[in-house]
């Protein structure tokens, strides 16, 4: 495969895994080509091009040449300079690792992190929240997120690969979405008895399982594991990052009983207890892993060769292999 056909794919696979579903993707993309087309032309100059057919501005190439071939990857939940490096190490010593691919965003990704949480207002509306209040918690939240990012070092890690030659993409919201799909088939498609129902399962998937070996393992952060679990929803997988704390208020009015979660803050934690919902946080850098290892074995499936690196906790569910 080459680094375009790698990315293509994670459009392909993230659209098809998306909570808004194909439709409500090619919905977002017709509201983003208005947008364009109603900008002044001076306006339209500085328009990122690549938003009208990726629904993901966070998942981009960010260096290299997109016909290279790609035979060895190197791939993470988070790369900064230092992972960068350390490939090149690994090359010295003979590794040919063709590709970086990191999970959280760099470059021009992260700044427009906050453009994928679109996302969110679709997937608290199926949860049952009507979609302009979902619409209105979350409008100072996504201004807030583009505030928060903006004085970072966003092309740290992108000027290393440069200046090492390596090619260097990220693949955020693609993996999000297919680790949200995989968690929801299983957790929000049937009726959980109680919390810790909910919680053994969670438990028992390969990738937690690891995580709790590592003590970073699923955790209750409110409610218990004798509650009654309610409805289950997979909420806080997909969509950037962290939503708006009013949606707590928002989702347990709407009927949700349990949320499973990959992190959160303690400002968070306080209005989901306040609203009696069960919050389990499933762990950060093993839910990353759930979408990472999905689409990297879909890349296995086709003959490239995986090394995992900075915090992802590889598991393989597919054998088969396919050219
Ligand atoms: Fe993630
Ligand atoms: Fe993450």
């Amino acid at each position: 495969m080459t680094i375009q056909e790698i990315y293509e794919l994670a459009i392909k696979l993230g659209t098809e895994a998306d909570p808004r579903g194909k439709e409500g993707v090619k919905k977002y993309l017709a509201r983003q080509k208005k947008t364009y087309e109603e900008l002044p032309a001076k306006k339209k100059e500085d328009f990122d091009l690549e938003s009208l057919r990726n629904p993901y501005s966070d998942t981009r190439v960010l260096f290299g040449d997109l016909k290279k071939p790609v035979k060895k990857v190197m791939a993470g939940i988070d790369f900064d300079a230092g992972e960068v490096v350390l490939a090149d190490r690994l090359n010295e010593k003979g590794e040919n690792i063709d590709l970086l691919i990191a999970h959280h965003p760099a470059g021009g990704a992260l700044s427009s992190l906050h453009e994928v949480m679109d996302i969110q207002v679709d997937l608290m509306a199926s949860y049952g929240v009507p979609v302009n209040v979902a619409e209105g918690v979350l409008a100072d939240r996504i201004s807030e997120v583009r505030r928060k990012i903006g004085p970072a070092n966003h092309y740290r890690s992108v000027d290393a690969a440069r200046l090492l030659g390596m090619p260097f993409m990220c693949i955020h919201t693609v993996w999000d979405n297919m680790g949200w799909r995989f968690m929801a088939d299983i957790f929000e498609k049937k009726d959980h008895e109680t919390v810790g129902d909910v919680l053994d399962i969670l438990r028992s998937i390969p990738e937690y399982k690891q995580a709790i070996k590592f003590k970073a393992g699923p955790s209750l952060y409110t409610g218990n594991e004798r509650n009654r679990a309610g409805r289950v929803a997979v909420a806080e997988f997909t969509g950037g990052t962290e939503g708006a704390k009013e949606i707590y208020e928002k989702l347990s009015q709407a009927g949700v009983g349990t949320i499973i979660s990959m992190h959160t803050s303690e400002e968070h934690r306080e209005e989901a207890k306040k609203y009696h919902i069960n919050l389990i946080i499933a762990g950060h850098m093993v839910s990353d892993s759930i979408g990472a290892n999905l689409f990297l074995d879909e890349l296995e499936k086709r003959g490239i060769i995986v090394i995992p690196a900075s915090g992802l906790i590889r598991v393989k569910r597919l054998n088969k292999t396919k050219k």
